[in-house]
């Protein structure tokens, strides 16, 4: 599993100043704005679910908009990632917790591009396009019509769907337990304040 991008800053074990073991101002916009996107966009596929018909409609929308949005981000975010190298892991991290963080991280990237695409696709598959929020219509992918597939994908997605929705999890998880629990300063490293350093 190699870790994403071109490489990392060396951890030189600095203990003042931030530059060394912050994500920098980019990655940190990048991570926050798609991360509040991608949970709600997970809740607005929920209660698109549970709606009414004409309910549901309405909330898909919002939810392909926002997921082509997703997609347009984090491809950005990854050209970003692969051109500017991110902090190394915190020493104290043991070689378990490193290999897990990276292996997850990649997967969200996986999935971040995966996901919308693998929507997309099976929109497309039911002769569907996405209304970008009025503002213009992104034209289905040339698939031509085929509904058993599509729905077969649809499926597909649901399951991704929900794996990120665990991984999110297992994310989150991590970050509190090395913040709180190590007090290694983990949580810093991806926000514009406090010590990510100790
Ligand atoms: C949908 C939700 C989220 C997604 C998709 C996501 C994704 C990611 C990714 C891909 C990275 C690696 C960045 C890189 O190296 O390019 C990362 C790092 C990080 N995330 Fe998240 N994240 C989410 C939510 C959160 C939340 C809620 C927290 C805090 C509780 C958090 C805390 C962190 C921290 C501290 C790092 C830096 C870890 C390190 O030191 O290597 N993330 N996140």
């Amino acid at each position: 599993m190699s870790d994403i991008g071109t490489g990392t800053r060396a951890n030189t074990g600095v203990s003042t100043g931030s530059a060394q073991n912050r994500y920098s101002t980019g990655a940190m916009v990048f991570h926050w704005i798609i991360a509040i996107a991608v949970i709600a966009n997970w809740r607005i596929a929920a209660v698109a679910e549970h709606a009414s018909e004409t309910d549901a409609a309405y909330w898909m929308g919002h939810h392909k908009a926002l997921g082509i949005s997703i997609l347009a981000l984090s491809i950005f975010r990854l050209l970003w990632r692969l051109a500017h190298p991110v902090p190394a892991k915190p020493n104290s991290y043991a070689t378990w917790e490193k290999m897990l963080a990276r292996t997850v991280h990649f997967i969200f990237y996986v999935l971040l591009i995966g996901l919308p695409i693998g929507g997309w696709l099976g929109v497309s598959m039911f002769g569907g396009n996405v209304d970008m929020w009025g503002l213009f219509t992104l034209p289905g992918l040339p698939v031509g019509e085929a509904r058993g597939t599509g729905k077969a994908i649809i499926g597909l997605h649901k399951t991704g769907g929900e794996i990120f929705i665990y991984l999110i999890a297992l994310h989150i998880i991590g970050a509190l337990k090395h913040t709180f629990w190590n007090k290694d300063g983990t949580l810093f490293r991806m926000l514009p304040f406090g010590n990510p350093n100790r």
